[in-house]
């Protein structure tokens, strides 16, 4: 075997990295602005979290999940989503009883084992929030507009927020004999995969894409006319709330999500210029999951953004400007590098970014490395600067260059030309 990373998983180099941490901090900062607090769990949890709580008929449970036992034969799963493990940790540490509504946000690695493709890996990353204890439409509708909130500030144009209700438990196995019923004959014609979800799990017929299958599908009955009147006037409220706040929507009554526990409001957002994999956050209501792990009651709603597909259009567009100036210090002969040293470390204190060059090299080669490297402002101690203490300093962009002593350098003054520069 070659040492090169595994299949579905990919380094994230520097020049990729600065967009990541970009994107971090613009999620950040909303989140924050929402009230959402952050929650870390462990990567991997024990087997049944994901198969009691995503379902074992899903295709995450049934064949993407990572799962090997550990040294003393316990079955762990390296985690597929984030939902699960954050609802076990709610119930673990009683975040129940401190009462109210928990808004909680995540961002790490997640594992699927799926056929790797553009936009699809094996180990990707999501942004996620989870809010737990409220059964209001109102929450329905937050979750959205923040989702929306952090695409927009992202930069995305191309966006469809494509709603619909999968309705209570009551209505989807009311719906679910409909659709067999109307399935059932058409048996044959369908794609293998459908077939085999007729028994396991006719609702994923309805993701199905294959053109016959779709064709078949489209007569099909619909969730939301199985609907009970409860579970309509949930949906409804949903749509008018996000109308109040002038988010569009589209209702694709076919949407029916790739896990089991969701009811009432499913949602995703698509972005057209990514084609196959255009998903770049898909979330729900999962008003029985606390319970069905093990706690009280407790509805609530969450989304997960895939980072790596927004990344992807993110790197179409110019990297946002840095905020502290560049300084890049650039020294020859002995004296000159030892204050080169301590004169870049004393700048770092005071909030610059400095990089010190160590090749040795010429003076020309290294203001030529600024230059690549992006730097603002290149400092250069030769050895009548280190002689007199001085610094030369010299603009990247316009050339100018003048000639400070060090401790000036260090003053409030050059402070401030130095940030108008950056
Ligand atoms: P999901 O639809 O399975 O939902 O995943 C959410 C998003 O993660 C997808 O829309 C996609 O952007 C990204 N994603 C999924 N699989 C991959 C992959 N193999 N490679 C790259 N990106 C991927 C959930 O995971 C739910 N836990 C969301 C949720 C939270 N529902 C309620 N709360």
């Amino acid at each position: 075997m070659g040492l090169q990373a595994p299949r579905g998983t990919r380094d994230i180099l520097p020049a990729e990295r600065v967009y990541w941490q970009y994107l971090e901090t613009t999620a950040r900062q909303i989140l924050d602005r929402a009230a959402y607090h952050e929650i870390c769990t462990p990567i991997f949890e024990y087997t049944p979290l994901f198969e009691r709580g995503i379902g074992e008929a899903t295709d995450i449970v049934s064949k993407e999940m990572y799962t090997f036992n550990d040294r003393a034969q316990r079955s762990l799963t390296l985690r597929p989503e984030g939902t699960a493990g954050v609802v076990r940790a709610y119930i673990e540490h009683g975040l129940h009883s401190q009462g109210g509504v928990q808004r909680l946000w995540y961002l790490g690695p997640m594992f699927r084992y799926e056929r790797p493709q553009a936009g699809r890996y094996r180990q990707f990353h999501q942004l996620g929030v989870e809010v737990l204890g409220s059964a209001d439409p109102r929450a329905d509708a937050e979750v959205i507009a923040v989702a929306l909130d952090i695409l927009q500030a992202l930069g995305l144009k191309e966006l469809t927020l494509m709603l619909n209700s999968v309705g209570d438990r009551e209505d989807r196995s009311a719906y679910r004999q409909a659709l067999l019923d109307y399935l059932t004959p058409y048996k044959a014609d369908l794609d293998p995969d459908s077939q085999e979800r007729l028994d396991r799990n006719p609702l994923r017929i309805l993701d199905s894409k294959d053109p016959r299958t779709q064709a078949i599908v489209k007569e099909a009955p619909r969730l939301l006319d199985y609907l009970s009147p409860r579970s309509r006037n949930h949906f409804e409220q949903v749509q008018s709330l996000l109308q109040d706040l002038g988010i569009n929507y589209q209702i694709h009554p076919a949407l029916v999500r790739g896990l089991d526990y969701y009811t009432h409001t499913a949602f995703e957002f698509q972005d057209l210029s990514l084609g196959n994999e255009g998903t770049v956050c898909g979330g729900g209501r999962y008003d029985h999951l606390v319970e069905e792990l093990g706690g009280p009651a407790t509805p609530a709603i969450g989304w997960a953004m895939g980072l790596e597909r927004l990344i992807l259009l993110l790197r179409e567009r110019p990297l946002p400007p840095r905020t502290a100036p560049y300084l890049y210090m650039v020294t020859r002969g002995e004296a000159a590098e030892r204050q080169g040293l301590i004169l870049a470390q004393q700048l770092r204190h005071q909030g610059y970014t400095v990089e010190v060059d160590l090749s040795g090299s010429a003076f020309g080669k290294q203001v030529k490395r600024a230059d690549r490297v992006g730097a603002t402002v290149c400092l250069v101690i030769g050895e009548s600067e280190a002689t007199d203490h001085t610094v030369q300093v010299k603009w990247l962009t316009s050339g100018e260059q003048v000639l400070v002593s060090q401790r000036e350098l260090l003053s409030e003054n050059w402070r401030s030309r130095f940030f108008a520069s950056a």
